[in-house]
């Protein structure tokens, strides 16, 4: 049993240096995947679900469920928290109810002092049933109907309030945008994260859009205070990836190549690939 909230595992990663990843997870093979590796390769880990992923798993009850299951099967031993990514205010109360370990509320779009009064209420809420809350403030850019936009960039006025409502990590936007980058994109924001670091006195920060941020700026980050790195796109660009290969092979069509435990393999194996690298990227291998 290791399913926790995510507040003793960022703080440990705070204190020693390195970055715990949040894996965001879509069906039975993501869960599976993301658990089979941190279970190989002694890690903590975020299972990171977002409302529209939640609604294809079958509601947030059925994750848990799906979680605590395979959780068991596997005996994973290292610690795992199943995150609310981006979560609305309603969804919020929603996943705290079906048992969610950690909540993100995400009210970076709402006038500034909505955000402060909202998050306020979640974190005494979920605070009082043991659950973890990260808050965001400045949104994260990325694809939206094709038009890719940069991501804003913080107020660390706005970030010093927000940290202090007792949130257990906190997300910036410093330049990062989810999905792909741009070739044209410039890099994370390095001035904005070391003023957001300075305000946030030590609260674990969070890094989205993990996906395609070049090894070095990450380290960088994770030494100036990120403590958690959300990567999404990645596993599902390998998986389709891998998927297709199989089929553009031909080896649905040899034997019983069809049976899903077949098709599913080579992305399940692809992604298991990507998790292994993120972990040693982010240092969190054996630090379970
Ligand atoms: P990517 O899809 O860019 O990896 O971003 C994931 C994320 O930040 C989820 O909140």
């Amino acid at each position: 049993m290791s399913v926790v909230s995510a507040r003793e595992m960022l703080f440990k990663a705070r204190k020693e240096g390195y970055g715990v990843a949040q894996i965001n997870v879509n069906n039975l093979e993501w869960i599976k995947a993301v658990l089979t590796t941190v279970e190989e390769l002694k890690s903590p880990v975020i299972l990171g679900v977002s409302e529209g992923a939640a609604k294809y798993m079958g509601g947030y009850k059925n994750v848990m469920a799906m979680v605590h299951a395979l959780d068991e099967f596997y005996k994973v031993s290292v610690p795992v928290a199943v995150h609310l990514d981006h979560g609305t205010y309603e969804g919020a109360y929603k996943a705290l109810e079906a048992g969610f370990t950690s909540i993100m509320f995400d009210g970076s779009h709402y006038p500034f002092e909505e955000n402060l009064a909202k998050t306020k209420e979640i974190v005494a809420v979920c605070h009082a049933k043991g659950v973890s809350v990260e808050a965001e403030v400045g949104a994260i850019g990325g694809e939206e109907d094709g038009v890719v936009g940069m991501g804003e960039v913080a107020d660390p006025k706005e970030c010093e309030v927000i940290a202090a409502t007792g949130v257990d990590m906190f997300a910036a936007g410093i330049g990062n945008i989810h999905g792909k980058y741009p070739a044209n994109w410039p890099g994370l924001r390095f001035d904005v994260l070391e003023n957001v670091a300075k305000v946030t006195k030590g609260v674990p920060l969070v890094l989205h859009g993990g996906t395609g941020i070049p090894a070095d700026q990450v380290k960088k980050a994770i030494s100036m205070g990120v403590s958690k790195i959300n990567v999404n796109t990645e596993l599902q660009l390998a998986f389709a990836a891998a998927t297709r290969k199989y089929i553009e092979e031909g080896k649905d069509l040899e034997g019983k190549g069809f049976d899903p435990r077949k098709l599913l393999e080579p992305g399940y194996k692809a992604m298991k690939q990507v998790i292994k690298d993120k972990l040693e990227m982010f240092g969190s291998v054996n630090k379970a």
